[in-house]
């Protein structure tokens, strides 16, 4: 199993920004991504085909998409279908992400159905799950996690492709504060995640990557994602510059 790399740019850079980002990033990783490592550059939706041809030809690398609307096509002003992610060349999408659900106030049934409906309509989805503070401090984690991991799947065949769905472990609190988790803190949640994916998916459930994510940077990579269970790493502002994303891929 490959050790996902991925870099999520939220609302940043404009096309020329994004462009010399990522045409950096491919100089710089020219011919060193390790052969365990891939990695994933998340832009905004204005700059996915300005990166997918500044990444157009350089190996290990792949562009997905933040969000996308779980309908084929139709009347749903401002928002964007799989297969328009697709015709760009976007082969991930991220669902769930913490700040779609507490911002844009998505719920676990509204990130289940985005699951579902971006898996069957050919999208590597990686589904983010995490708790908030205030859950932690309740001591409510793993009835966290597991909730949005059975909601947010309840509807994926258990046949599905171990590689066509990750799990992200975010939680809220790490995510832009500065505030890492602690690795027996990322030891723990991810050993749940796992049991829980285990149980939900028997047959794929030990190849589904999980990554973690929260304030993740080239000095505290390398030792979380050799912890048990990491399989990668989902990065968002340290992840916007060409030479602090290369040192967390190279990590
Ligand atoms: P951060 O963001 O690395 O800035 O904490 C992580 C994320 O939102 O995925």
């Amino acid at each position: 199993m490959k050790k996902l790399m991925a870099a999520n740019w939220k609302m940043y850079k404009t096309r020329t920004e994004a462009s010399e980002t990522a045409a950096a990033l491919a100089k710089a990783l020219s011919g060193r991504i390790p052969e365990k490592r891939e990695v994933l550059v998340i832009p905004p939706f204005t700059a996915i085909s300005t990166v997918v041809d500044a990444l157009a030809g350089a190996p290990g690398f792949s562009v997905g998409a933040q969000n996308f609307y779980p309908s084929a096509q139709g009347a749903f002003t401002g928002e964007i279908c799989p297969d328009q992610l697709l015709d760009l060349g976007c082969s991930f999408a991220l669902t769930g992400h913490s700040e779609r659900r507490h911002i844009l106030g998505e719920t676990d049934e509204m990130v289940g159905r985005k699951t579902t409906f971006g898996l069957r309509a050919g999208l590597k989805i990686i589904l983010c799950v995490g708790e908030t503070i205030e859950e932690r401090r309740t001591g409510k984690v793993e009835e966290i996690l597991l909730g949005q991991l059975r909601v947010g799947t309840a509807d994926i065949p258990t046949s599905i492709k171990a590689e066509s769905l990750t799990i992200a472990y975010e939680p809220v609190w790490a995510i832009g504060t500065g505030e890492v988790a602690q690795p027996a803190d990322i030891i723990t949640a991810h050993a749940f995640v796992r049991r829980t994916i285990l149980e939900l998916f028997p047959e794929v459930g030990a190849d589904i990557r999980i990554l973690y994510g929260g304030s993740v940077k080239p000095g505290n990579c390398s030792e979380i994602v050799n912890l048990d269970n990491v399989d990668g790493v989902l990065v968002g502002g340290a992840g916007l510059e060409a030479g602090s994303l290369t040192d967390i891929v190279l990590a």
